[in-house]
């Protein structure tokens, strides 16, 4: 990432050092902020602002209404604020940054089963915030009909696509035209076909995360049900271009289940400079993973926090849902964001700060 000026930038850096440079991995985790379990809010998405910010999706809120709470945390300060409420809405999903200053498309819903939508509900949300506001206004919401799952969503100009994890499939949302089509689907997006009727079974792709790379724009996504980490090329207008690629297929001693499943996931800018950007994804329920790709085209998987983790100063943290990661201004750190949910229970998502 390009560095980029931000409100924080006169904070001195705790714990800049990289990814090692051949040691081995090192990373430093610090729990940054969690919700009250008075107020156990369930962290669906986080995404940062240009002021370095965090914009927060839930897909819990508790509220009596359907008009869901969109949060801001201060990184800094750990405080966090409502900007905005999206209207007939009880849960959110994906976040992303549309062309043009302050503008973020957020997909929400009215909540169905399974952490999916009740059918012909979800919106996306055009979301205006500006550059230390206080509050955002919903400048659009453009509906998504036909569509139970609308989950990881990135923008391409004003252009999102999003992760229809139940039918497999990648919906395109244009936000000038104010259509939804779907864009295509692909075995490699669907959920395991020998157990459609798991919670899980049923949960194809998941997080989308999107990336220049040697010129070409590439969507790197999660399959929840096969466990996959891959890509694809889009072109300038979000239409994908070739074939989806699988990177890997992550190994697991337990079965694809709640105790192994893949959620959102970002690639970083290839810190360690060993080949093609880290793959780090939200492994529910309680990892974060890290899949390296080196130049040969080999991948190798660590757990950075979680059992058996290799960050260090995490003393005390446990991850509890984690559901989303987003790259910090500038490099060098990541945030997690999870769900707080512990042996079935929400006791206030996190957001976790973790060194790469
Ligand atoms: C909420 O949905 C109802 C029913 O579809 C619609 O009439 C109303 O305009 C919507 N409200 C907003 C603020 O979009
Ligand atoms: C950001 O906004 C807060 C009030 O919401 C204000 O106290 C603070 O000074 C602002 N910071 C900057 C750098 O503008
Ligand atoms: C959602 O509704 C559309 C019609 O509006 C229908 O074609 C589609 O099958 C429904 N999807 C599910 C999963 O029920
Ligand atoms: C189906 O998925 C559920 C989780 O949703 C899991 O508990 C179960 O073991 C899976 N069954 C098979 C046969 O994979
Ligand atoms: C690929 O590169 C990695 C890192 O240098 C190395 O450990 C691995 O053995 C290589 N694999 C192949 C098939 O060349
Ligand atoms: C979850 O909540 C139930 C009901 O409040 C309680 O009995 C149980 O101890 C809680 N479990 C954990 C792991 O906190």
């Amino acid at each position: 990432m390009k560095p980029l000026p931000t409100l924080l930038s006169f904070l001195p850096l705790v714990a800049a050092s990289g990814g090692g440079g051949g040691g081995g991995p090192s990373h430093v985790a610090t729990e940054i902020f969690s919700f009250p379990p008075t107020n156990p809010i369930f962290i669906e998405n986080l995404f940062v602002l240009p002021d370095a910010r965090l914009l927060l999706t839930s897909f819990v809120h508790f509220g009596p209404d359907t008009n869901s709470p969109l949060h801001v945390l201060n990184p800094i300060t750990s405080s966090v604020s409502v900007v905005t409420t999206l209207p007939n809405s009880t849960s959110q999903t994906g976040i992303a940054e549309l062309s043009g200053a302050n503008r973020y498309a957020v997909t929400a819903g009215i909540a169905g089963n399974n952490f999916e939508f009740v059918n012909n509900t979800v919106n996306v949300y055009v979301v205006s915030l500006g550059w230390n506001a206080s509050s955002a206004t919903v400048v659009d919401t453009i509906p998504v009909p036909g569509a139970i799952s609308a989950n990881g969503l990135v923008a391409v100009g004003n252009v999102v696509l999003s992760a229809d994890s139940r039918e497999g499939r990648i919906l395109r949302v244009d936000t000038i035209t104010r259509t939804s089509s779907v864009a295509f689907a692909d075995p490699l997006l669907f959920g395991d076909p020998a157990n459609v009727s798991g919670s899980l079974g049923v949960t194809g792709v998941n997080g989308l995360f999107l990336k220049w790379h040697l010129g070409h724009r590439w969507v790197y996504f999660t399959n929840t049900a096969r466990g996959i980490y891959g890509r694809f090329k889009v072109d300038s207008l979000g239409y994908k271009v070739g074939s989806l690629e699988v990177l890997r297929t992550v190994t697991s001693a337990d079965p694809i289940g709640f105790t192994n499943s893949l959620d959102d996931l970002v690639v970083d800018g290839d810190e360690d400079g060993d080949g093609d950007g880290d793959g780090y994804i939200a492994w529910q329920d309680k990892s974060l993973l890290k899949v390296k790709r080196y130049s040969n085209g080999t991948t190798a998987q660590t757990v950075v926090l979680g059992p058996g983790g290799v960050a260090s100063g995490n003393a005390g943290i446990t991850l509890k849902t984690p559901t989303s990661v987003a790259l910090g201004l500038g490099g060098g750190h990541i945030y997690v964001g999870t769900g707080g949910a512990e042996a079935g229970n929400l006791t206030g998502g996190q957001v976790v700060k973790v060194t790469i």
